[in-house]
């Protein structure tokens, strides 16, 4: 359903020579996201995770076309949405079926806008002509479908309590019945019991209406809730990726291995994994050199000569590094 190839996006890094200088080419860029290849499959949940600053959210908003590439391949149920316009395709088709739920409700949410307005939003920019002449009835059925009394509709967002935004979001989002929805933190913002009940409607909500989630998240015990895959990210590059049993019961690369040792957890556990040392930095970073080195336990001569890149050790789990660990 969506497969994405070679997708990048470089910031150019502000610097004292004017654009128009010749050479200012060449001026530093900060690789958010860096030749990532990825695929979505219908129905399927996939789970983005990776450190804060690592380009998880520049990804999302490659994908959902809120910003250009630098390079790169998106194709959307068929069609290749990377080479259409960001205006173009907030008019188009294939906008209503790729739908987005933010961080913070309370910043995604237009103050100005009732919940019946920004519910309805999307249908009256997108939907079809019978769907805009029943949008009382459609605001109606997505407040039940999401868990929000219908009475609320005429309530402003500083009217209403967290949890009611999320719900508020969340509708906005299926309103069109998209085919993939894109998760960008989603319960963070919420206290643990609202997180609680939030996620229980977005899995709910998967199986009803057979929606594709990608689902990034800081919390990996919510990642193997909701997910069936996992994709491991590390300063714009995909270091691991498989089915989330998998990679949480035997993680191969060192920073999956790292991430899933410092999960809080009443069990007994060994000790942590350290990451030792700095990020390497995202400004030019070397083509040669992974990622991680300087910082992996593991990381030797052939670290600082060749970049790892993704490669399947079974049919189903992939990774980029030279020493990936041996299964247990
Ligand atoms: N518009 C922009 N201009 C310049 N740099 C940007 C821009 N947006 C993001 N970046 C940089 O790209 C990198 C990736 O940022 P991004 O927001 O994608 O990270 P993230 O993984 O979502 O982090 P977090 O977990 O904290 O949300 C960061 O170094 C950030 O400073
Ligand atoms: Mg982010």
């Amino acid at each position: 359903m969506l497969h994405v190839t070679n997708l990048t996006k470089h910031f150019p890094v502000a610097s004292k020579t004017p654009s128009w200088f010749p050479g200012s080419a060449s001026r530093p860029h900060l690789h958010a996201v860096d030749g990532l290849d990825l695929t979505i499959q219908s129905g399927e949940s996939v789970g983005l995770v990776g450190e804060s600053g690592c380009g998880k959210s520049t990804l999302i908003r490659l994908i959902s076309r809120l910003i250009e590439p630098t390079a790169g391949n998106i194709v959307f149920n068929g069609t290749d949405i990377g080479n259409v316009s960001v205006r173009e395709f907030a008019r188009s088709p294939h906008r209503a079926q790729l739908q987005m739920v933010f961080q913070d409700p309370s910043d995604s949410l237009n103050p100005r806008f009732t919940a019946f307005d920004t519910v309805t939003e999307p249908i009256r920019r997108l939907g079809s002509r019978q769907e805009r002449q029943q949008l009382p009835q459609r605001a109606v059925e997505l407040a039940h479908q999401v868990g929000l009394p219908p009475e609320l509709l005429s309530r402003f967002p500083h009217q209403l309590s967290g949890g009611q935004k999320a719900r508020v979001g969340i509708a906005r989002a299926i309103a069109l019945k998209p085919t993939l929805l894109i998760l960008d933190e989603p319960t963070s913002a919420l206290d643990v019991s609202v997180q609680a009940v939030i996620l229980h409607l977005l899995a709910e909500l998967r199986q009803q209406m057979h929606i594709s989630y990608l689902f990034i998240s800081h919390d990996l015990n919510v990642v193997r809730l909701l997910c069936d895959r996992i994709l491991v990210m590390y300063l714009g590059k995909l270091v691991e990726t498989g089915p989330v049993d998998a990679v949480f019961n035997h993680p191969r690369h060192p920073y999956t291995q790292a991430l899933i040792s410092a999960i809080p957890s009443f069990e007994a556990k060994p000790h942590p994994i350290p990451l030792t040392g700095e990020p390497r930095s995202p400004i030019n970073p070397s083509p040669h050199i992974c990622r991680l080195y300087g910082r992996c336990p593991k990381g030797d001569q052939r670290c600082q000569q060749m970049l790892p890149t993704l490669e399947p050790i079974n049919d189903y789990h992939q990774v980029a590094c030279h020493y990936p660990a041996s299964p247990q």
